[in-house]
């Protein structure tokens, strides 16, 4: 996909078909973090996919606790989180970028997206 066609067609999707995804492809996915910018180039994640069950549901229940906000304004209740085949968790090592961790963690969700779509897969931060 052309890369402004590839930002201009991501979308959040809440929505996801009960189907695995290849690790070859997760791969590639989270790959695109090695390049992503970092602040004094410190690249401090660490990715974590997430295909259990039990995971997911204390993922869901942290985003609940932390992030109330999204549930209220927006109605999202995220129980999506729960439902879809992957979670793509980006940590950000706070020793290596004590700063700037928040802008690095972004960055690197906004080009797994991107990733994401490109594949002609779907998710949302
Ligand atoms: C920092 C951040 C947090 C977000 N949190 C949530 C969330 O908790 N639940 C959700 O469903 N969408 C969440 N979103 C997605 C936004 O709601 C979404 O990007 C926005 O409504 C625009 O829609 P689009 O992504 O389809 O263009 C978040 C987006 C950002 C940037």
């Amino acid at each position: 996909m052309e890369t402004i066609e590839c930002i201009k067609s991501r979308r959040s999707r809440r929505k996801y078909l009960k189907k695995d995804i290849d690790n070859k492809i997760l791969e590639e996915i989270v790959d695109v973090v090695r390049y992503c910018p970092s602040s004094l180039n410190c690249q401090p994640w660490e990715i974590v996919i997430v295909k259990e069950q039990e995971i997911k549901n204390k993922i869901f229940e942290l985003k609940k606790r932390f992030m109330p906000e999204f549930l209220i304004r927006l109605g999202y209740t995220n129980e999506c989180i729960v439902e879809a085949p992957v979670l793509i968790v980006v940590c950000v090592d706070t020793k290596k970028s004590p700063s700037r961790w928040l802008e690095d963690g972004v960055f690197a969700a906004n080009s797994l997206l991107l990733a994401i779509n490109n594949l002609g897969l779907g998710g949302f931060i």
